[in-house]
């Protein structure tokens, strides 16, 4: 397994629709394998192809990645079925380092999507993993969690990211 490079705000990559995966074979179990990887090295408890610079629809979601008993979901063509009523929790994203905020959420998702043998899955989240699933689909749909900030809100982002990034590059 290998740790990909993960693409920062504002790679055009990020932005794209990504295409459904068709083919299920020992290529897409390598790119999760090392997405699952790249996510629990970050760390962080979500990862969508995009973020690494592919644009396909596949995300991997670990809620519990410090427990023992780890809960590692790959999701093929994901897609939310089902929504119920509403959360605000803090996010942050690997795409956008520094940069939290809240934002709306549903509180309960019913999601559908194929694991990596083709399978259909149908499941329900509540809580981190429900808002995981959102915003992880939303990258597959070049969505980034800033993108639901009001005008106002999304200027202050812009003015805050880039002195986020213009420190990183003094520590370089
Ligand atoms: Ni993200």
């Amino acid at each position: 397994m290998s740790i990909l490079q993960i693409y920062h705000y504002p790679e055009s990559v990020l932005k794209k629709v990504a295409d459904p995966v068709e083919t299920f074979d020992d290529d897409l179990k390598k790119l999760a394998e090392d997405m699952a990887e790249t996510m629990y090295a970050a760390p962080g408890v979500g990862l969508a192809a995009p973020q690494v610079g592919i644009s396909r629809r596949l995300v991997v979601i670990d809620c519990s990645p410090r427990e023992e008993n780890r809960s590692l979901i790959f999701a093929v063509n994901p897609e939310i079925a089902e929504r119920e009523g509403e959360v605000f929790e803090e996010e942050g994203c690997l795409s956008i380092p520094g940069y939290y905020a809240s934002i709306p959420r549903s509180a309960r998702v019913k999601v559908r999507y194929l694991d990596l043998e083709g399978r259909p899955v149908e499941r329900e989240a509540t809580d981190l993993l429900a808002i995981a699933f959102q915003h992880e689909i939303d990258h597959l749909d070049g969505i980034l969690f800033v993108d639901h900030l009001s005008p106002l809100k999304k200027s202050f982002f812009r003015k805050k990211y880039k002195k986020i990034m213009e420190q990183q590059q003094e520590q370089l």
